[in-house]
């Protein structure tokens, strides 16, 4: 398993837009990192045993009340060697985390984020490898497998920051976290009292049981990994659980129809950490025809083009029934060949960020958030929509 695709997200350091983006002035914050009060007490720490942490910029005015937890991404770790690698950098070890930038929907400017800028704003670092769902030792090499302790920590020591007087709380995440946010969604909705108004967001955190390019199940095999090794079926909605294997019960299409709370799916139809990892990963095809269009849809033939029409089928048939599930969730899935939508302020929020039907991600979550509209955009396939910010890699 190529070690550097599974981190995927933090291929985003490398990005180039191949249109779109927009030049914009950053006035956003740089946020201190705190570590979790009595974290090695309770087992709250990383891959190597140091403590887990977070960043809080604090609300006021009428977002004071307000708490928006977004939970980090960053691939997942499978076995030992790369659950071993990624303890020598941030998504493994506090050790090497810093003070980290608040840009899009963590954004403390109104011009960038509009209805949650002056909300309390929590990004939770990531380094346990198993979308904060894990639990257990490894005494071969020593590393620590505590995700769900991390989760429970931070949510106990932002309640004593003030997280338990919210009037109105949203958990997000991207990438694995965006996949956290739908496991933990009725769990953090458990924190408040029923007058706190609770939701969640799940941005590219659509991550499809697919059959890849060479006919193998490459993401389920990864989840089989992350799920054993990490002791996480435990810690799977029951209600999943007992219908289906925990592997399974790790991907968002046999949960989403089960979580209670309300939740919004963003995600692009043509979402390129899938399209390298899932739909035609390296191990499928090393060097034939899916090499370049694996990394730019611009490189890619007509036949290919179809075959990613086709897991955005499945991805709209997904999306269609998890609106149906439910008359509170949100939906919003544009036709666009990228990753992380809500993180960038090119995407979030901007005039030329990217819409459906007119909309933009930032007030489309506002929108279904403040229940201001009912928020339900479905794309038009490739090549219709003119306002994507494509990644090429
Ligand atoms: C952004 O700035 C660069 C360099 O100044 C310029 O070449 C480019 O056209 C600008 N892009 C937009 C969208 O304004
Ligand atoms: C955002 O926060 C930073 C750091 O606290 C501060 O310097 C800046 O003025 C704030 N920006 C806005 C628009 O309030
Ligand atoms: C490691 O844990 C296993 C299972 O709990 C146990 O059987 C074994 O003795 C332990 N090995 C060491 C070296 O502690
Ligand atoms: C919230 O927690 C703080 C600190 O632990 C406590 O002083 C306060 O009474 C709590 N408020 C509510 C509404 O539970
Ligand atoms: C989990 O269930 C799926 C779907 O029924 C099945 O194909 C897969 O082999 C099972 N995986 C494990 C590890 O049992
Ligand atoms: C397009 O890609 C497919 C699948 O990788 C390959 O089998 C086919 O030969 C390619 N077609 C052309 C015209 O290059
Ligand atoms: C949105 O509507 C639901 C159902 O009517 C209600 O429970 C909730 O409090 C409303 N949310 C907001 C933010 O007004």
């Amino acid at each position: 398993m190529n070690f550097s695709l599974l981190i995927g997200f933090l291929g985003l350091i490398l990005i180039k837009w191949v249109d779109g983006g927009t030049n914009y002035t950053n006035t956003d914050a740089m946020v201190e990192l705190t570590l979790v009060q009595s974290a090695v007490a309770k087992g709250a720490v990383c891959l190597d045993g140091s403590p887990a942490g977070y960043h809080l910029q604090r609300g006021h005015g009428s977002g004071a009340n307000n708490w928006l937890v977004d939970l980090e991404g960053g691939g997942w770790c499978n076995d030992r060697d790369s659950c071993m690698s990624r303890s020598t950098f941030s998504l493994g070890s506090s050790k090497y985390m810093d003070k980290i930038l608040f840009s899009a929907i963590l954004s403390n400017n109104s011009d960038e984020n509009p209805d949650f800028y002056n909300w309390n704003r929590v990004r939770v670092r990531y380094c346990d490898g198993a979308s904060f769902a894990g639990e257990g030792y490894d005494n071969v090499s020593g590393l620590y497998f505590r995700g769900q302790r991390i989760w429970s920590a931070v949510m106990e020591d932002l309640m004593d920051l003030g997280m338990n007087s919210s009037q109105q709380a949203l958990l997000s995440g991207c990438s694995a976290g965006g996949l956290a946010s739908i496991l933990h969604c009725d769990s953090f909705r458990s924190l408040f009292p029923l007058q706190t108004i609770v939701k969640c967001l799940a941005d590219a955190g659509l991550f499809l049981d697919y059959v890849d390019v060479s006919g193998q199940r490459t993401l389920r095999d990864l989840y089989d990994g992350v799920v054993t090794l990490q002791g996480v079926a435990q810690n799977l909605p029951k209600r999943c659980i007992s219908r289906m294997n925990a592997t399974s019960c790790f991907f968002p299409e046999n949960l989403v129809n089960g979580i209670d709370t309300p939740i919004f799916l963003l995600n692009a139809a043509y979402d390129t950490w899938q399209i390298q990892n899932s739909i035609a990963p390296i191990s499928a095809e090393e060097d034939g025809p899916w090499k370049s269009c694996r990394l730019s849809y611009l490189n890619c033939n007509s036949s290919q083009i179809e075959f990613l029409q086709e897991f955005r089928r499945k991805m709209t048939r997904v999306g269609e029934n998890f609106y149906q599930s439910k008359a509170t969730n949100g939906l919003f899935i544009n036709s666009c060949f990228t990753h992380g939508q809500a993180v960038l302020p090119d995407t979030w929020y901007g005039d030329n960020s990217p819409s459906i039907a007119n909309k933009g991600i930032a007030q489309s979550v506002g929108d279904w958030y403040f229940n201001r509209s009912e928020v339900k955009l479905i794309d038009c396939p490739y090549p219709c929509d003119r306002t994507c910010h494509n990644l090429v890699l």
